[in-house]
Protein backbone atom coordinates (compact mmCIF):
# COMPACT_ATOMS: atom_id res chain seq x y z
CA UNK A 1 0.00 0.00 0.00
CA UNK A 2 2.94 2.18 1.20
CA UNK A 3 4.54 1.42 -2.39
CA UNK A 4 1.43 2.85 -3.75
CA UNK A 5 0.76 5.67 -2.11
CA UNK A 6 4.36 6.90 -3.31
CA UNK A 7 3.70 5.69 -6.93
CA UNK A 8 0.63 8.12 -6.70
CA UNK A 9 2.66 10.73 -5.32
CA UNK A 10 5.33 10.33 -8.19
CA UNK A 11 3.03 10.06 -10.82
CA UNK A 12 1.04 13.48 -9.44
CA UNK A 13 4.30 15.44 -9.21
CA UNK A 14 5.16 14.61 -12.48
CA UNK A 15 2.27 15.33 -13.88
CA UNK A 16 1.96 18.72 -11.92
CA UNK A 17 5.18 19.77 -13.53
CA UNK A 18 3.96 19.85 -16.70
CA UNK A 19 0.43 21.66 -16.24
CA UNK A 20 0.37 24.99 -17.94
CA UNK A 21 -2.88 26.52 -16.88
CA UNK A 22 -5.35 26.50 -14.03
CA UNK A 23 -7.86 24.19 -15.61
CA UNK A 24 -5.39 21.50 -15.48
CA UNK A 25 -4.58 21.92 -11.87
CA UNK A 26 -8.57 21.45 -11.43
CA UNK A 27 -7.83 18.45 -13.05
CA UNK A 28 -4.96 17.37 -11.71
CA UNK A 29 -6.33 17.42 -8.01
CA UNK A 30 -9.67 15.43 -8.32
CA UNK A 31 -7.40 12.79 -10.63
CA UNK A 32 -4.94 12.54 -7.62
CA UNK A 33 -7.22 13.28 -4.85
CA UNK A 34 -11.06 13.69 -6.16
CA UNK A 35 -13.22 10.74 -4.96
CA UNK A 36 -13.17 8.83 -7.53
CA UNK A 37 -8.96 8.93 -7.25
CA UNK A 38 -6.58 5.91 -6.79
CA UNK A 39 -6.02 7.89 -3.48
CA UNK A 40 -9.39 7.53 -2.36
CA UNK A 41 -9.76 3.79 -3.43
CA UNK A 42 -6.12 2.79 -1.09
CA UNK A 43 -7.49 4.97 1.76
CA UNK A 44 -10.65 3.11 1.63
CA UNK A 45 -9.04 -0.26 1.79
CA UNK A 46 -7.78 0.97 4.93
CA UNK A 47 -10.00 -1.16 7.03
CA UNK A 48 -8.49 -4.38 6.35
CA UNK A 49 -4.96 -3.55 7.85
CA UNK A 50 -3.72 -3.75 11.63
CA UNK A 51 -3.53 -1.30 13.99
CA UNK A 52 0.38 -1.13 13.56
CA UNK A 53 -0.16 -0.61 9.51
CA UNK A 54 -2.92 1.73 9.97
CA UNK A 55 -0.45 4.10 11.86
CA UNK A 56 2.62 3.66 9.30
CA UNK A 57 0.24 3.79 6.40
CA UNK A 58 -2.20 6.83 7.73
CA UNK A 59 1.40 8.57 7.82
CA UNK A 60 2.63 7.86 4.44
CA UNK A 61 -0.98 8.71 3.26
CA UNK A 62 -0.81 12.08 4.76
CA UNK A 63 2.14 13.18 3.47
CA UNK A 64 1.32 12.14 0.07
CA UNK A 65 -1.82 13.75 0.49
CA UNK A 66 0.00 17.15 1.40
CA UNK A 67 2.81 16.67 -1.17
CA UNK A 68 0.42 16.55 -3.82
CA UNK A 69 -1.44 19.38 -2.49
CA UNK A 70 1.48 21.75 -1.59
CA UNK A 71 2.39 20.78 -5.41
CA UNK A 72 -0.46 21.70 -6.84
CA UNK A 73 -1.15 25.21 -5.03
CA UNK A 74 2.68 25.93 -5.96
CA UNK A 75 1.78 25.43 -9.21
CA UNK A 76 -1.23 27.08 -9.45
CA UNK A 77 0.43 30.16 -7.81
CA UNK A 78 3.15 30.00 -10.31
CA UNK A 79 0.77 29.50 -13.14
CA UNK A 80 -1.34 32.69 -12.15
CA UNK A 81 2.68 34.78 -11.51
CA UNK A 82 3.34 33.79 -15.12
CA UNK A 83 -0.73 35.03 -16.58
CA UNK A 84 0.12 37.98 -14.45
CA UNK A 85 3.09 38.89 -15.94
CA UNK A 86 2.25 37.78 -19.76
CA UNK A 87 -0.94 40.66 -19.20
CA UNK A 88 1.63 43.07 -18.02
CA UNK A 89 3.96 42.44 -21.04
CA UNK A 90 1.28 42.30 -23.10
CA UNK A 91 -0.42 45.60 -21.68
CA UNK A 92 2.94 47.25 -20.91
CA UNK A 93 2.37 50.94 -21.75
CA UNK A 94 5.31 53.27 -23.14
CA UNK A 95 5.62 56.30 -20.94
CA UNK A 96 8.24 57.49 -23.30
CA UNK A 97 5.86 57.87 -26.21
CA UNK A 98 4.56 61.75 -26.50
CA UNK A 99 1.10 61.93 -25.62
CA UNK A 100 -1.47 63.88 -27.42
CA UNK A 101 -1.58 67.39 -25.56
CA UNK A 102 -4.67 68.20 -24.07
CA UNK A 103 -5.02 72.14 -24.10
CA UNK A 104 -6.78 73.56 -21.31
CA UNK A 105 -9.60 75.83 -21.94
CA UNK A 106 -8.72 80.06 -21.63
CA UNK A 107 -10.73 82.97 -21.45
CA UNK A 108 -11.60 84.85 -24.68
CA UNK A 109 -9.68 88.04 -24.59
CA UNK A 110 -12.87 90.21 -24.81
CA UNK A 111 -14.36 88.18 -22.07
CA UNK A 112 -11.23 89.18 -19.78
CA UNK A 113 -11.50 93.12 -20.58
CA UNK A 114 -15.51 92.93 -19.96
CA UNK A 115 -15.09 91.02 -17.01
CA UNK A 116 -12.50 93.89 -15.51
CA UNK A 117 -14.89 96.79 -16.18
CA UNK A 118 -17.43 94.99 -15.12
CA UNK A 119 -15.65 94.57 -12.10
CA UNK A 120 -14.49 98.29 -11.95
CA UNK A 121 -17.68 99.46 -12.54
CA UNK A 122 -19.68 97.22 -9.71
CA UNK A 123 -17.41 98.18 -7.28
CA UNK A 124 -18.88 101.70 -7.87
CA UNK A 125 -22.10 101.25 -7.29
CA UNK A 126 -23.55 100.11 -11.13
CA UNK A 127 -25.60 97.15 -12.56
CA UNK A 128 -24.74 95.00 -15.25
CA UNK A 129 -27.88 95.02 -17.30
CA UNK A 130 -28.62 92.72 -20.62
CA UNK A 131 -30.63 93.63 -23.60
CA UNK A 132 -31.97 92.24 -26.86
CA UNK A 133 -29.37 91.93 -29.74
CA UNK A 134 -32.61 92.21 -31.88
CA UNK A 135 -33.86 95.28 -31.38
CA UNK A 136 -36.46 97.44 -32.57
CA UNK A 137 -36.26 101.08 -34.35
CA UNK A 138 -37.33 102.48 -31.19
CA UNK A 139 -35.12 101.87 -28.70
CA UNK A 140 -32.15 101.74 -31.31
CA UNK A 141 -32.77 105.16 -32.90
CA UNK A 142 -35.96 107.12 -32.19
CA UNK A 143 -36.21 107.47 -28.23
CA UNK A 144 -32.52 107.99 -28.69
CA UNK A 145 -33.15 111.20 -30.74
CA UNK A 146 -32.73 110.18 -33.99
CA UNK A 147 -35.70 109.93 -36.32
CA UNK A 148 -36.12 108.15 -39.17
CA UNK A 149 -34.34 109.70 -42.26
CA UNK A 150 -31.92 111.67 -39.57
CA UNK A 151 -28.38 111.86 -41.53
CA UNK A 152 -27.32 110.20 -38.07
CA UNK A 153 -28.65 106.77 -38.89
CA UNK A 154 -25.97 107.16 -41.94
CA UNK A 155 -22.86 106.47 -39.26
CA UNK A 156 -24.16 103.36 -38.35
CA UNK A 157 -25.08 101.23 -41.26
CA UNK A 158 -27.61 98.67 -39.77
CA UNK A 159 -28.44 95.34 -40.50
CA UNK A 160 -32.15 95.47 -40.58
CA UNK A 161 -34.39 92.28 -40.25
CA UNK A 162 -37.72 92.01 -42.34
CA UNK A 163 -38.75 95.35 -41.81
CA UNK A 164 -37.96 99.04 -41.32
CA UNK A 165 -38.40 98.09 -37.37
CA UNK A 166 -36.47 95.45 -36.46
CA UNK A 167 -32.53 95.13 -36.51
CA UNK A 168 -29.62 93.83 -35.01
CA UNK A 169 -28.65 96.72 -32.66
CA UNK A 170 -26.17 99.13 -34.81
CA UNK A 171 -24.76 99.99 -30.67
CA UNK A 172 -25.78 99.34 -27.04
CA UNK A 173 -27.50 102.66 -26.34
CA UNK A 174 -30.71 101.51 -27.06
CA UNK A 175 -30.42 99.70 -23.41
CA UNK A 176 -30.09 103.13 -22.12
CA UNK A 177 -33.65 103.72 -23.50
CA UNK A 178 -35.16 100.49 -21.75
CA UNK A 179 -33.24 100.54 -18.73
CA UNK A 180 -35.39 104.56 -18.29
CA UNK A 181 -38.56 103.54 -19.44
CA UNK A 182 -38.33 100.22 -16.81
CA UNK A 183 -37.10 102.63 -14.21
CA UNK A 184 -40.14 104.43 -14.61
CA UNK A 185 -38.65 108.12 -14.75
CA UNK A 186 -38.60 108.53 -10.63
CA UNK A 187 -35.58 106.69 -9.41
CA UNK A 188 -31.98 106.99 -10.18
CA UNK A 189 -30.00 104.57 -12.49
CA UNK A 190 -26.31 103.64 -12.39
CA UNK A 191 -26.10 100.71 -15.05
CA UNK A 192 -23.45 99.40 -17.49
CA UNK A 193 -24.48 97.48 -20.51
CA UNK A 194 -21.93 95.49 -22.40
CA UNK A 195 -22.97 93.53 -25.60
CA UNK A 196 -22.67 92.52 -29.21
CA UNK A 197 -23.17 95.20 -31.91
CA UNK A 198 -23.52 94.96 -35.57
CA UNK A 199 -22.82 97.24 -38.30
CA UNK A 200 -22.48 96.27 -42.34
CA UNK A 201 -19.06 96.98 -42.42
CA UNK A 202 -16.67 95.11 -44.63
CA UNK A 203 -14.36 93.26 -42.26
CA UNK A 204 -10.91 94.61 -42.05
CA UNK A 205 -8.02 95.17 -39.59
CA UNK A 206 -10.02 97.93 -37.50
CA UNK A 207 -13.79 97.01 -38.59
CA UNK A 208 -15.84 93.66 -37.91
CA UNK A 209 -19.45 93.56 -38.41
CA UNK A 210 -20.08 92.14 -35.19
CA UNK A 211 -18.53 93.81 -32.30
CA UNK A 212 -18.87 94.57 -28.52
CA UNK A 213 -19.62 97.76 -27.04
CA UNK A 214 -20.25 98.82 -23.25
CA UNK A 215 -22.50 101.10 -23.40
CA UNK A 216 -22.79 103.03 -19.36
CA UNK A 217 -25.59 105.24 -17.77
CA UNK A 218 -26.02 107.03 -14.63
CA UNK A 219 -29.08 108.95 -14.36
CA UNK A 220 -29.64 111.57 -10.95
CA UNK A 221 -30.20 115.00 -9.66
CA UNK A 222 -27.88 117.84 -10.07
CA UNK A 223 -25.06 115.04 -12.30
CA UNK A 224 -22.97 117.58 -14.47
CA UNK A 225 -20.17 117.03 -16.99
CA UNK A 226 -17.74 117.19 -14.19
CA UNK A 227 -18.78 113.55 -12.33
CA UNK A 228 -18.53 112.03 -15.90
CA UNK A 229 -15.29 113.11 -16.39
CA UNK A 230 -14.27 111.74 -12.30
CA UNK A 231 -16.17 108.30 -13.36
CA UNK A 232 -14.08 107.90 -16.80
CA UNK A 233 -10.75 109.95 -14.74
CA UNK A 234 -10.95 106.72 -12.20
CA UNK A 235 -12.07 103.48 -14.87
CA UNK A 236 -8.94 104.77 -16.64
CA UNK A 237 -6.34 104.54 -14.09
CA UNK A 238 -7.81 101.42 -12.98
CA UNK A 239 -7.46 100.00 -16.82
CA UNK A 240 -3.98 101.86 -17.73
CA UNK A 241 -2.44 102.67 -14.48
CA UNK A 242 -2.27 105.65 -12.04
CA UNK A 243 -0.06 107.57 -14.45
CA UNK A 244 -2.80 107.96 -17.04
CA UNK A 245 -4.07 111.32 -17.77
CA UNK A 246 -7.28 111.87 -19.19
CA UNK A 247 -9.07 115.12 -21.65
CA UNK A 248 -12.41 115.28 -23.25
CA UNK A 249 -12.79 116.44 -26.48
CA UNK A 250 -16.15 118.02 -28.06
CA UNK A 251 -17.83 115.80 -30.14
CA UNK A 252 -21.17 115.13 -31.35
CA UNK A 253 -23.96 112.63 -30.43
CA UNK A 254 -27.93 112.68 -31.12
CA UNK A 255 -28.27 111.54 -27.99
CA UNK A 256 -26.00 113.45 -25.63
CA UNK A 257 -25.27 117.27 -25.15
CA UNK A 258 -23.00 118.44 -24.82
CA UNK A 259 -21.03 115.36 -26.10
CA UNK A 260 -17.22 114.10 -26.07
CA UNK A 261 -14.79 111.86 -27.11
CA UNK A 262 -12.69 110.65 -24.23
CA UNK A 263 -8.96 110.36 -24.54
CA UNK A 264 -6.35 108.74 -22.23
CA UNK A 265 -2.07 109.89 -22.50
CA UNK A 266 -0.94 107.11 -24.87
CA UNK A 267 0.47 104.82 -22.65
CA UNK A 268 3.77 103.41 -24.74
CA UNK A 269 5.26 106.63 -25.38
CA UNK A 270 3.98 108.37 -22.11
CA UNK A 271 2.71 111.35 -24.09
CA UNK A 272 5.34 112.46 -26.81
CA UNK A 273 4.32 111.07 -29.44
CA UNK A 274 4.56 107.26 -31.24
CA UNK A 275 3.11 104.87 -33.77
CA UNK A 276 0.00 104.15 -31.26
CA UNK A 277 -1.11 107.22 -30.79
CA UNK A 278 -0.27 108.36 -34.40
CA UNK A 279 2.06 111.17 -32.83
CA UNK A 280 -0.62 112.95 -30.83
CA UNK A 281 0.30 111.66 -27.36
CA UNK A 282 -3.15 110.91 -26.99
CA UNK A 283 -5.98 107.64 -27.37
CA UNK A 284 -9.46 108.13 -27.94
CA UNK A 285 -10.87 104.81 -26.03
CA UNK A 286 -14.65 106.00 -25.49
CA UNK A 287 -17.47 108.34 -26.72
CA UNK A 288 -19.70 109.87 -24.09
CA UNK A 289 -22.01 113.25 -23.22
CA UNK A 290 -24.86 114.04 -20.88
CA UNK A 291 -27.78 113.02 -21.66
CA UNK A 292 -29.98 114.74 -24.52
CA UNK A 293 -33.32 116.46 -22.42
CA UNK A 294 -35.19 114.76 -25.63
CA UNK A 295 -33.56 111.49 -24.59
CA UNK A 296 -34.96 111.69 -20.81
CA UNK A 297 -38.06 112.82 -21.80
CA UNK A 298 -38.53 110.29 -24.35
CA UNK A 299 -37.56 107.91 -21.45
CA UNK A 300 -39.98 108.98 -19.14
CA UNK A 301 -37.55 111.15 -17.15
CA UNK A 302 -38.38 115.42 -16.40
CA UNK A 303 -35.13 116.88 -17.20
CA UNK A 304 -35.58 119.79 -14.79
CA UNK A 305 -35.55 117.00 -12.50
CA UNK A 306 -32.91 114.63 -13.71
CA UNK A 307 -29.84 114.67 -15.31
CA UNK A 308 -27.45 111.90 -16.57
CA UNK A 309 -24.53 111.46 -18.40
CA UNK A 310 -24.07 108.08 -20.70
CA UNK A 311 -21.26 106.12 -22.94
CA UNK A 312 -19.95 103.71 -25.42
CA UNK A 313 -16.43 101.34 -24.89
CA UNK A 314 -15.49 99.56 -27.70
CA UNK A 315 -14.53 96.80 -26.04
CA UNK A 316 -12.54 95.57 -29.23
CA UNK A 317 -10.45 98.65 -28.93
CA UNK A 318 -9.95 98.76 -24.84
CA UNK A 319 -8.69 95.07 -25.52
CA UNK A 320 -6.55 95.97 -28.80
CA UNK A 321 -5.11 98.61 -26.81
CA UNK A 322 -4.47 96.50 -23.74
CA UNK A 323 -3.07 93.84 -25.46
CA UNK A 324 -1.25 95.46 -28.50
CA UNK A 325 -3.41 93.80 -30.73
CA UNK A 326 -3.25 95.34 -33.79
CA UNK A 327 -6.20 93.34 -36.22
CA UNK A 328 -9.63 93.33 -34.96
CA UNK A 329 -10.44 90.08 -36.54
CA UNK A 330 -8.19 88.39 -34.08
CA UNK A 331 -11.01 88.28 -31.61
CA UNK A 332 -13.57 86.74 -34.11
CA UNK A 333 -11.05 83.98 -35.77
CA UNK A 334 -11.11 80.49 -33.93
CA UNK A 335 -7.37 80.19 -33.77
CA UNK A 336 -6.78 78.97 -30.28
CA UNK A 337 -2.73 79.68 -30.19
CA UNK A 338 -4.01 83.49 -30.98
CA UNK A 339 -6.58 83.75 -27.94
CA UNK A 340 -5.32 81.71 -25.61
CA UNK A 341 -2.10 83.71 -25.49
CA UNK A 342 -4.13 86.41 -23.59
CA UNK A 343 -4.92 84.54 -20.54
CA UNK A 344 -3.42 86.03 -17.65
CA UNK A 345 -3.10 82.16 -15.47
CA UNK A 346 0.01 81.42 -18.04
CA UNK A 347 1.64 85.09 -17.46
CA UNK A 348 1.37 85.08 -13.50
N1 LIG B 1 -23.44 104.57 -29.29
C1 LIG B 1 -22.25 105.29 -29.68
C2 LIG B 1 -21.66 104.63 -30.92
O1 LIG B 1 -21.98 103.52 -31.19
C3 LIG B 1 -21.26 105.33 -28.57
C4 LIG B 1 -21.72 106.25 -27.50
C5 LIG B 1 -21.36 107.58 -27.56
C6 LIG B 1 -22.51 105.80 -26.49
C7 LIG B 1 -21.78 108.45 -26.59
C8 LIG B 1 -22.97 106.69 -25.52
C9 LIG B 1 -22.57 108.02 -25.58
O2 LIG B 1 -23.75 106.32 -24.51
O3 LIG B 1 -23.01 108.85 -24.62
O4 LIG B 1 -20.88 105.24 -31.59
Amino acid sequence: MIEKLNKIKEEALDEITKCMDEASINNARSKYLGKKSEFTQVMSEMGSLSNDEKKEVGKVSNEVREAINNALDNKLKEIKLEELNKRLEKDKIDITLPSNKRVPGTKHPLTIVREEIEDLFISMGYDVVDGPEIEEDKYNFELLNIPKGHPARDAQDTFYIEDENILLRSQTSPVQARTMLAAGGNKPIRMICPGKTYRRDADDATHSHQFMQIEGLLIDKNISLSDLKGTFDTIAKKLFGENCVTRFRPSYYQFTEPSVETDISCFVCKGKGCSLCKNTGWITVSGAGMVHPNVLRNCGYDPKEWSGFAFGFGAERLAMLKYGINDIRTFYNTDLRETSLFDRREAE
